[in-house]
């Protein structure tokens, strides 16, 4: 069924990697097909061996004027090849329609056939537009799915109200194509200004035990690492997110790999920092450590005090300052109670950073496990203050005060 696919195309056009799974809107598939060519986009299919029985491969291979990818089991030595190369391929990996079952692989991240293999494995903006039954739509499962997929970053072209194929009226409709398309163009002229940059960020809590069941931490959610991440992302830079234990989705498309101590993720940090043009340490490391860490459980000292003896943790932001190339940027932060903006300059020369997000997290709006923030960015040269703004748009504008101080640093480098 499946023909190699070739790869051979005009590379100057943005890709859309087109997912059709079978449900009776699979035929508006090929409608999308044609309004994203006429915008100039060069379209591949994949289709599941369901939406096969809607519509015949051989009406999107001629119309794509490419093999279409279909499950490709039976030839073993080629799929991991293909579907590799497809999700390389990818400006936008859209999935129109988009069952109740490709939701819930996806959210999963359940991999048995093409479709689900090749979207696991890009990197690229996921966009779907689901079409089910009014049931199914309103299902939990379904909107867990859903909301589990948004909070990864994928978008969601949500399904219109109306007669639904089996009688049914109600929401389950796949939207109309024309704002399929458009949503689509959308992601696809987002901003790439960070392609070919290579970011790692770190963020969260460290945890530091005492005995096999206690440890110290603090009140760091991981949300402006997180949205820095995702930004990061999305603007085209190859990310790799350091996450102490926070309860996030990782971001779609984003190396995520875990810490728990400020040991452990400076061990992270060292392993990785070489490979990076930004580094942002948005994490929130535990100062000091216990100095014995108990075997066993402690137990209640019978109103006898209970005295830590602590020693000091690595500096993970001085160690990786020290360190750094002058081409790299480093971006550390600064949490603080008072004297924000003194405190914060203190530590952008002391750990040797090109620039300081710093913030009072005693101001309403700002701080811990909320997702809006007040910061003040802080660069050797320049201090720029911030309104409230949401952690996103937070994350944006921290990205873009980082452009420009790479420039400036390759310059100078
Ligand atoms: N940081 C770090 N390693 C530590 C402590 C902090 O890498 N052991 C980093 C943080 O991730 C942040 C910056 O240093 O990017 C400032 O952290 P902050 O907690 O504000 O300051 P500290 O250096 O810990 O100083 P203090 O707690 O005394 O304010």
């Amino acid at each position: 069924m499946t023909a190699r696919l070739q790869m051979s195309a005009d590379t100057s056009k943005k890709c859309v990697v087109l997912g059709v799974t079978g449900g009776i809107a699979a035929y508006k598939a090929c409608e999308i097909l044609r309004l994203l060519q006429k915008r100039g986009i060069d379209v591949y299919v994949v289709m599941t061996r369901n939406a096969c029985s809607f519509v015949a491969p051989l009406t999107f291979e001629t119309l794509s004027g490419h093999p279409v990818a279909v499950d490709t089991f039976e030839r073993p030595a080629t799929w991991e090849v293909e579907h590799i190369a497809l999700a390389k391929r990818a400006d936008l990996f859209l999935i129109a329609p988009a069952t109740a079952n490709i939701l819930a692989k996806m959210a999963c991240g359940i991999a048995d056939d093409m479709l689900s293999t090749t979207v696991l494995a890009t990197r690229a903006p996921v966009m779907v537009a689901p079409a089910m039954n009014t049931g199914m739509w309103d299902n939990s499962a379904t909107q867990q799915n859903l909301r589990t997929l948004q909070a990864r970053g994928v978008h969601v072209v949500a399904p219109a109200n109306g007669r639904l194929a089996c009688g049914d009226s109600g929401a389950g409709k796949l939207e109309d194509v024309c704002v399929i398309v458009d949503r689509a163009m959308e992601v696809l002229c987002e901003q790439q200004d960070m392609k070919g940059l290579r970011v790692m960020v770190t963020a969260g809590p460290t945890r530091e035990p005492l005995d096999p069941v206690r440890y110290i931490s603090n009140r760091s959610s991981g949300k402006m690492g997180y949205a820095i991440a995702a930004a990061a992302q999305r603007r085209g830079a190859e990310v790799t997110l350091l996450t102490g234990p926070v309860s996030l989705d990782a971001p779609a498309g984003v190396k995520t790999i875990p810490f728990t101590t400020t040991q452990d993720l400076l061990d992270r940090a060292l392993e990785h920092a070489a490979d990076q043009d930004i580094l942002i340490q948005a994490a929130a490391p535990a100062d000091y450590r216990a100095k014995t860490i108990a075997d066993q459980k402690i137990k209640k000292q019978s109103g006898a005090e209970l005295v830590f003896e602590m020693v000091e943790n690595p500096d993970v932001a001085a160690t990786l300052g020290r360190d750094k190339r002058p081409d790299q940027l480093f971006i550390g932060f600064a949490a603080e109670t008072q004297h924000v903006q003194e405190n914060a300059q203190g530590k952008l020369i002391k750990k040797n950073l090109d620039m300081i997000v710093a913030n009072d997290v005693t101001a309403p709006g700002a701080g811990f496990d909320v997702d809006t923030n007040i910061v003040t960015i802080i660069s050797r040269e320049e201090i720029r203050q911030l309104p409230l703004m949401s952690k996103a748009d937070v994350a944006d504008r921290i990205l873009d005060e980082a452009l420009i101080l790479k420039q400036k640093l390759a310059v100078r480098s």
